[in-house]
Order: C-alpha cells, then structure tokens, then sequence
C-alpha cells in the first residue's frame, strides 16, 4: 500500500471506507448505511463495471477505484448531467495539479492526448423529479504502466508523467477539487461549469469523423453539449445533429 487511505477533510469531509478487494465500489456504494460524502475504496473488484454494462478492469493496488455517495440536496434529474461535468472536472483539475493535462471525452470518459486515463460509472436514484442519491464510480489509472491488449487505448498518470504518485494524495486532491466544483454547482454558477467543461472537451471544434451505430460514417464537428448533456455536431452542410450517450462513436 503506497499510502493508508483516511479520512479526507478539507473545508468539509469525506468518510473513506477502505476495502482490499470487492465486487464492484459502485454495489458497495448502494448500501443505505453509506451517506453523502462517504467513499467506497477498493484496491481491486471482481466484477467492476463500466458503461453501457461493459466490465472494468485494473491491476490490483496499482489505481485508483472508488464510488463517492452524494446526495444533491433536490437538484433535478434534467440537471445531472451537470454532475457528470463536475466530477469529469475535478479529475482533470487533479491531473493538471500533477501537470498532466488531460481532455474530456464526451460524455465522461478521461483522456490524456488520444488514450483514456479515467473512467466514470454515476448512478441516481430519482424520486419525484430530484435526484435523492447519486453514486459516482471512477476508476483512475495512476500507477499501472502494462495493459492487455484490448486495453491498448488505456494509459496511466504514470506512463504519462514517468513516475510514481501516492494513490491516497490523489484521491484526497480529487475529493478537494470536487468539493469546490460542488461549490459551483450549488451556488448555481452553472454557466461557469458548462463552459469549464467545453473548454475541457476532446476533439471540440476540430473536425472529425463520426460513427453511428448501424456503422455509417459522417464527418463533423463537436459545436456544443446541451444543459441535458446532449452532444451537438455540426455536419458538412452546416445543420446541426443531436446525440445522446451511445447514439455516436469517435
Ligand atoms: C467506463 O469508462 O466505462 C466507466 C468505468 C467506471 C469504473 C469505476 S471503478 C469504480 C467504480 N466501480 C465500478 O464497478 N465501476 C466504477
């Protein structure tokens, strides 16, 4: 263990709750015992989870996987998205801190130039139109520096920065830049978040080729995400085309 992992306070706290192998944080995560602010931790999962019900996979005690509980305090569900940008934001404030710069791949997967570096499983629970609960899963490649083949567009903060990082500072530098997007998000500088995520994005405003999924082909450029987290590209005859999250591929 490269560090122990502990409580983590800075103007507020984060209960850490520390585990050496689990199936999945983000099942962990879904018990009612664990509130806001509590982390679940895991220096490896047996069945962890990715998006679109594919698996994650990492070396045991090399990286970073963890789920945090929040409990958005009534933010509507047609606002989530936003918690999608604040989490994808502290990461790569985190990275950038270590000076590795780092882009967001819509929706929220974690690149550093054209490999991905960081990825991010949230899931809400919605009552009357509010988010009640939210459990937001990331796996962070820190220190692993071999992938499987099928993991050959993964990279590391390691490979990247040609060192070793202490697992428990990151997360603890992570927790503090998200409790000040936290900040943001509450005092409602919205607008301040959706243009920190744009500026953020990979591949914005560079034309690129797309693909759907019954495998056609189109070239555009990513112009916008909408406030539900939409990503808008503007064609060749200068329309605009909407996605959602699995509608396009790049
Ligand atoms: C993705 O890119 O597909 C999302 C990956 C999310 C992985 C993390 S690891 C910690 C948490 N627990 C899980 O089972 N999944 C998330």
């Amino acid at each position: 263990m490269d560090a122990p992992f502990g409580k983590i306070c800075g103007d507020e706290c984060y209960g850490i709750h520390y585990f050496k192998e689990l199936e999945s944080t983000n099942d962990m995560a879904q018990k009612p015992k664990y509130k806001h602010k509590d982390i679940i931790v895991s220096d490896a999962q047996t069945k962890g989870r990715g998006q679109g019900g594919n698996t994650w996979t990492s070396e045991p005690g090399k990286n970073l996987m963890f789920s945090m509980i929040i409990e958005p305090n009534g933010l509507q569900a047609a606002k989530q998205f936003l918690l999608s940008e604040i989490i994808s934001l502290s990461i790569t404030d985190t990275l950038a801190s270590y000076k590795i710069k780092a882009s967001i791949k819509w929706p929220n997967d974690i690149y550093i130039k054209d490999k991905k570096v960081a990825g991010i499983l949230i899931e809400n629970e919605v009552q009357a139109g509010k988010i009640t609960r939210s459990i937001i899963g990331v796996g962070l490649n820190v220190n692993q520096t071999e992938f499987d083949n099928e993991l050959a567009h993964a990279t590391s903060m390691s490979i990247m920065a040609d060192r070793e990082f202490n697992r428990s500072k990151v997360l603890t530098r992570l927790c503090n830049y998200f409790s000040l997007r936290s900040e943001q998000l509450y005092d409602g500088d919205t607008k301040w978040i959706e243009d920190d995520y744009f500026s953020r994005l990979y591949l914005a405003n560079t034309p690129h080729t797309f693909k759907l999924p019954d495998g056609t082909r189109f070239r555009g450029t990513i112009r916008s995400v909408s406030e539900s987290g939409e990503l808008n590209i503007e064609t060749h005859n200068g329309s605009i085309r909407t996605f959602l999250f699995k509608e396009v591929a790049f």
